[in-house]
């Protein structure tokens, strides 16, 4: 009885801890914003994909809100975030005359290439 009782604790704590390992592999997998993704993205998106951004821009990606979209939704949005940084369709061409040192770099549009 005894055995018993100490394999079912064993299982439970081995359960447990392989769990967290799980998730923790998934955390890694996830997107986070890296610092520097984070960096460009503050300093050329946030104006309009943020909770004080305007509208249609925070509909579609509000970073502020990023730690809450799933996984999923992260990387389909990464994707997107590059797609349209190589094409030269963000930041929007009016946002980039007024505030010309929202331009990303080659270098910067392949941190979005490598994210
Ligand atoms: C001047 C405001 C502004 C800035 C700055 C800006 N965006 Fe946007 N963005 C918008 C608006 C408005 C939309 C929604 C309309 C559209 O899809 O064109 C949008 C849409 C998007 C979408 C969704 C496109 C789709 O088809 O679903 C992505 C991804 C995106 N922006 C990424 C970025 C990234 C990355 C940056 C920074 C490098 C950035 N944006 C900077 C205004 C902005």
């Amino acid at each position: 009885m005894k055995n018993f009782l100490l394999t079912g604790v064993f299982t439970l704590i081995f359960c447990l801890f392989y769990g967290f390992i799980i998730s923790a592999q998934q955390q890694e997998k996830g997107k986070a914003l890296t610092k520097d993704v984070s960096q460009i993205i503050n300093r050329s998106c946030v104006a309009c994909h943020s909770d004080k951004g305007n509208g249609m821009a925070k509909m579609k990606v509000n970073f502020d809100k990023w730690q809450s979209y799933s996984y999923e939704k992260q990387v389909k949005l990464a994707q997107k975030c590059y797609q349209e940084v190589s094409k030269g369709g963000m930041p929007p061409k009016g946002f980039i005359k007024s505030n010309p040192g929202a331009a990303l770099s080659p270098e910067e549009i392949d941190i979005f290439r490598n994210w």
